[in-house]
């Protein structure tokens, strides 16, 4: 005859499929990860990713997961967060990954966070502009500062929804309104447009794009992206016609993509490779920061 002990562990399990566990009741066995050796909070950084169910969002996580100097990542979105997080949190590296689902879990995603990452918002279909998205994005913005602003005020926040050159003001008032604004915390994510000029660019020279560096300036939208071919590394010289191609190509870069997708979306592969460069220093600026506060701390 089962045991009694048999019998609950089969009821256990067959719980756990009628509730499937999210990050907040995530035991889905008779082990309870409470039980479990693993000490968990390992030092690192803290990241959340705030739309990480969508398309940016994905392998954003991935390569969060994959990223040595992270140690939690929070996942949140208002759809798929369980799935998202369920098959990020089996990779085997060490960041421990928790999901967030819709808004009642905002302020759990947020709380005691280094580093949050917003690609949340909808994507342009061919024939619109980034201002185009102004409407639904930036209230979705708006909602996720006002919950950045009071669960983790000293984060840094890199905002990637669109368009990033409206986006931003966004989160600055929101900050300033709630007083925790700090030029140097809050940046709209443009490293993209480096990308694509460096890897047009080098296509043009016939070069690798590692060894091309162009410098690019300006917002994030058309004619607001300003490549700086002048001053390209290695120096280079460029013809008319060439220059003429390379702008439009990289200040259309974007769309190109967009038009491309014929209506899936825009750029996320390409957007999300920009990480591994923007993400590390920014860790590293971070790390400085908190060497200096540290230093200060100790010449007072
Ligand atoms: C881009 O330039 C999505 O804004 C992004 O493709």
């Amino acid at each position: 005859m089962e045991s009694i002990r048999e019998a609950s562990q089969r009821i256990a399990k067959i719980s756990a499929h009628l509730q499937p566990p999210n990050s907040q009741t995530e035991e889905s066995c008779v082990l309870k990860r409470a039980d479990c050796r693993a000490k968990r909070g390992a030092p690192g950084f803290k990241v959340a990713i705030l739309g990480a169910a969508g398309g940016i969002g994905q392998p954003l996580a991935m390569l969060m997961k994959m990223n040595p100097l992270v140690s939690v990542l929070h996942l949140y979105d208002v759809v798929n967060t369980p799935g998202v997080t369920a098959d990020i949190g089996h990779m085997d590296t060490g960041a421990v990954v928790r999901g967030f689902l819709g808004q009642p879990q905002l302020e759990n995603a947020l709380t005691g966070m280094d580093l949050v990452i917003i690609p949340a918002g909808v994507p342009r279909k061919p024939g619109m502009t980034r201002d185009d998205l102004f409407n639904i994005n930036a209230g979705i913005v708006r909602t996720l500062c006002e919950g950045i602003a009071k669960c983790c005020r000293n984060a840094i926040v890199n905002l990637i929804s669109n368009p990033v050159n409206s986006t931003v003001p966004i989160a600055a008032e929101v900050f300033k309104k709630a007083g925790t604004y700090d030029p140097k915390r809050l940046l709209g994510v443009t490293m993209l447009d480096v990308v694509r000029a460096n890897t047009f660019v080098a296509e043009v020279l016939g070069l690798h794009p590692k060894e091309v560096d162009v410098p690019v300036v300006g917002g994030h939208a058309g004619v607001t992206i300003l490549p700086l071919l002048s001053q390209v590394k290695p120096p280079s010289s460029f013809t008319p016609e060439e220059t003429e191609y390379l702008t439009k190509r990289i200040q259309d870069g974007g769309t190109e993509v967009v038009q491309a997708k014929a209506g899936a979306g825009s750029a996320t592969l390409s957007m999300v490779s920009q990480s591994i460069p923007f993400f590390i220093f920014i860790f590293y600026f971070h790390s400085a920061a908190l060497i200096t506060k540290v230093n200060y701390k100790i010449q007072t």
